[in-house]
């Protein structure tokens, strides 16, 4: 039997952006996906999925994933009629917006490789696991598999001619603690994706201009990070909010979330991930904040995640 992890994720700069070729800071958060792979009998893919999440979530996504094994098996030269049982479980909740496709898809990857000997470093199982993730986003960056793969506090940049992509590990002088705050609406990546990309096309003019300033404002949040300077981090943070309303990815319950966040203190807000639906992500440092940023979003029906980033 083969055995594999993967870390979630949180984008605290540049989800959407990244996919056109603009710099994104994404964080592993210090949950994972497990998975075991075994080879049986007969020509089935069995599936024993039991993470925990949103209710109907890997429902939804389950043709999708059916497409992300067919893409791992070829990519990985194993026969496409082989018969394999595939377990999933693992600390990291099933929701959109935390990278659980891409830590399944990773921690999938590993087990295969073990099962079948491929002894697959992790440069080449991030190339599988972002073949997987075209499955579930379309045409993804590639920052989550990235993020799922190595961990830490990736500064990632795609290479959208198709060449090796920019990753670049950021220190921070100590961990934060912050909230993601689930909206509870499942969301489809992939149509977020497609649908920012025609609306960059048809309004080429405000698409570039938004680009722009968002590009300098990842700079800005680079600088911010290594400074340690987390008012200036939470600034920029509401500061590509407001750009992502723009680009037209946040929902009504994401903008509630996150003013629930501000008025509890947290020092910014924004979605993260796909949007639509799924997670929003509050810097809230310190355990007191925290909680009580926590607590309120809880007292209003959400489900919330309470964790660090900047955990090596
Ligand atoms: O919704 P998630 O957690 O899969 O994040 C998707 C991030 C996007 O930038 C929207 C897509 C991508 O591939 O970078």
């Amino acid at each position: 039997m083969g055995k594999g992890s993967g870390f979630g994720k949180v984008i605290l700069f540049g989800e959407h952006f990244v996919v056109h070729g603009i710099p994104g800071i994404a964080s592993a958060v210090d949950l994972t996906t497990d998975s075991t792979v075994k080879k049986i009998p007969g020509s089935e893919l069995v599936v024993k999925d039991e993470r925990k999440g949103t209710e109907g979530y890997s429902t939804s996504k389950r043709e999708q994933q059916k497409e992300s094994f067919q893409r791992m098996l070829t990519m990985m030269g194993i026969q496409s009629n082989v018969g394999l049982d595939i377990w999933l479980g693992g600390s990291l909740p099933t929701m959109s917006g935390i990278g659980a496709s891409a830590a399944s898809s990773v921690a999938i990857a590993r087990a295969v490789s073990e099962e079948f000997g491929l002894n697959y470093d992790d440069d080449k199982i991030n190339n599988v696991a972002y073949e997987m993730e075209k499955a579930f986003a379309g045409n993804p960056s590639g920052i989550d598999n990235t993020v799922a793969v190595y961990g830490g506090l990736i500064w990632f940049k795609r290479n959208v001619a198709g060449g090796k992509n920019d990753i670049e590990h950021i220190r921070i002088k100590q961990p934060v603690e912050i909230v993601m705050g689930n909206s509870m609406v499942v969301a489809d990546t992939k149509a977020m994706v497609a649908g920012v990309a025609e609306r960059a096309k048809q309004y080429p003019d405000k698409y570039q201009g938004i680009f722009k300033q968002y590009e300098t404002l990842v700079q800005e949040a680079r600088k911010a990070l290594a400074a340690f300077d987390l008012v200036q981090v939470g600034k920029l943070m509401d500061d590509n909010h407001g750009l992502l309303q723009q680009i037209e990815v946040s929902c009504p319950e994401l903008d509630q979330l996150i003013a629930i966040a501000k008025q509890n203190g947290a020092l910014g807000a924004k979605v993260t991930g796909g949007g639509g639906g799924g997670c929003m992500v509050a810097l809230t440092p310190g355990k007191d904040v925290q909680d009580k940023v926590a607590d309120a979003m809880d007292a209003q029906g959400f489900k919330t995640l309470r964790t660090k980033i900047g955990v090596s």
